[in-house]
């Protein structure tokens, strides 16, 4: 009898032994799946992953965006690699083709169709895009990347295409714009000429399409089809409500060098000047210089299409020499401006405060150690002494606090943009957990 008892008490222990070995190993396991993010739970499919049929995928981003010499090395042979050229283009009848179906289109390039957060849902931002013909060849491609990059349901989009562009281009980024509510070609679309009075009238048309259809939003921001961004939406909206009402743009004294270009009247082709010396500016509104390139609120925009000194401004300005240059800059400096700052030397913004875009001269750069020296040399290339970026950007770039840079160019460096754009998307997804 107590021998049966005996196998009984052994029996008994050793279940308690399995259950509590059960009960270890239950603990172990959550702990190993708890390191995983929830966004791979839930929005994976929005991630750029190597399966995808892109050819860049070769490349090591990771070590590109480290600043890795071997990734980087890797990078830079491919780029002027023929072959590796010729396959990475989608040419313009995939996107006629591929938006025949928009909600195919829309998952198979993978743009995002929801706002990822109740943050950015509450602060929709507009965007003019400006693209120049001759910004480059594969432009429409250039436009659909930049496009996806920055596209969210709830921001509103103008899109100008130069009215020199061949139909197909213009048929192709059209079918595009068809496949979004809210992104639309610009109601009056111009001849943009480079440095002409059109640069600045192509953003002005969005700017009133813009205001005219959504009463919403909050920021505008232009771009042009070589820029992309370096944040998420997510940090734009966060960037942007840090502003507190503030505008972001390149406002300085004008360079001495610079000034004939409003003194002396100029015939918008070919940058000729007339030979006449222009009047003083309406209300004797002091200009000053920055670029075309701005972050500004909704009532600055109200005032550049209602106020009465801006409006004789813009007819002063039509016949200088690169008004884009000037023109946001003094409209900036005037008093009732929501968002402007005072014309006094001391409120001066240089490109490199302003969050606008990233843009580097090639006459700024040079190494740490330089006094001269504002940012490090350019790992891509140069057109018209400015940097198109090469894959050996990226780390310094992802690192400012703009918003935007220009220029890429996905003809010359296709890895730099596509090492962006899956960093980005990594983080949008990532910042949801
Ligand atoms: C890419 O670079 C990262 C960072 O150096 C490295 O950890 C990883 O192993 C590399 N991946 C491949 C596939 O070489
Ligand atoms: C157009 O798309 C369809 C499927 O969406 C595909 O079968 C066809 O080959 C495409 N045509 C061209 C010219 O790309
Ligand atoms: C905005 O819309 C109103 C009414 O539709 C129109 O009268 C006005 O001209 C438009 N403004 C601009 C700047 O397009």
């Amino acid at each position: 009898m107590w021998f049966l008892k005996r196998g009984w008490w052994l029996q008994l222990l050793q279940f308690i032994a399995v259950l509590g070995l059960l009960w270890m190993l239950s603990l172990l396991i959550p702990l190993k799946t708890a390191r995983r993010p929830a966004y791979i739970l839930r929005y994976q499919w929005l991630e750029y992953t190597n399966n995808d049929e892109s050819p860049e995928k070769v490349c090591n981003c990771t070590g590109i965006l480290q600043g890795e010499k071997e990734a980087l090395l890797k990078a830079k042979l491919l780029t002027i690699t023929k072959d590796f050229q010729k396959i990475i283009q989608i040419p313009d009848e995939y996107y006629i083709n591929a938006t025949q179906d928009c909600r195919k289109f829309q998952t198979s390039r993978k743009y995002i169709t929801f706002p990822l957060s109740k943050e950015e849902e509450e602060f929709p931002l507009a965007y003019s895009m400006v693209v120049h013909h001759k910004d480059t060849f594969h432009f429409v491609q250039n436009f659909e990347r930049l496009l996806r990059a920055i596209y969210t349901p709830q921001n509103i989009y103008c899109v100008h295409v130069d009215k020199k562009a061949p139909a197909s281009v213009f048929a192709a980024i059209k079918a595009i714009t068809s496949c979004f509510p809210n992104v639309f070609m610009v109601s009056k679309a111009v001849n943009v000429v480079y440095a002409g009075w059109t640069r600045v009238q192509a953003d002005l048309n969005c700017m009133a399409d813009l205001y005219n259809t959504s009463t919403t939003w909050k920021y505008f921001i232009n771009l042009c089809g070589q820029d992309f961004p370096l944040k998420t939406n997510l940090e734009i909206v966060q960037a942007l409500r840090s502003l507190k009402g503030g505008n972001s743009l390149e406002s300085e004294e004008m360079p001495q060098g610079k000034k004939k270009r409003v003194t002396n009247a100029y015939q918008v082709v070919g940058g000729k000047r007339t030979g006449k010396t222009k009047d003083p500016t309406p209300f004797n509104l002091p200009i000053l210089s920055g670029n075309a390139y701005i972050v500004v609120n909704r009532g600055y925009v109200r005032s550049v299409l209602e106020d009465k000194r801006i409006q004789a401004l813009i007819e002063w300005a039509k016949d200088t020499y690169s008004p884009d240059e000037f023109l946001w800059a003094t409209i900036q400096r005037i008093p009732g401006v929501p968002g402007s700052t005072w014309p006094n030397r001391k409120f001066d913004m240089t490109d490199i405060n302003a969050i606008a875009r990233m843009v580097k001269w090639q006459w700024h750069e040079g190494s740490e150690d330089s006094v001269q020296a504002v940012y490090p040399e350019c790992k891509g290339h140069h057109v018209r002494s400015i940097c198109v970026y090469g894959a050996g950007d990226l780390q310094w770039l992802i690192e400012q606090h703009h918003l935007f840079a220009n220029k890429f160019d996905a003809d010359r460096d296709p890895i730099a943009i596509y090492c962006l754009e899956k960093y980005l998307r990594h983080k949008a997804l990532i910042e949801l957990v």
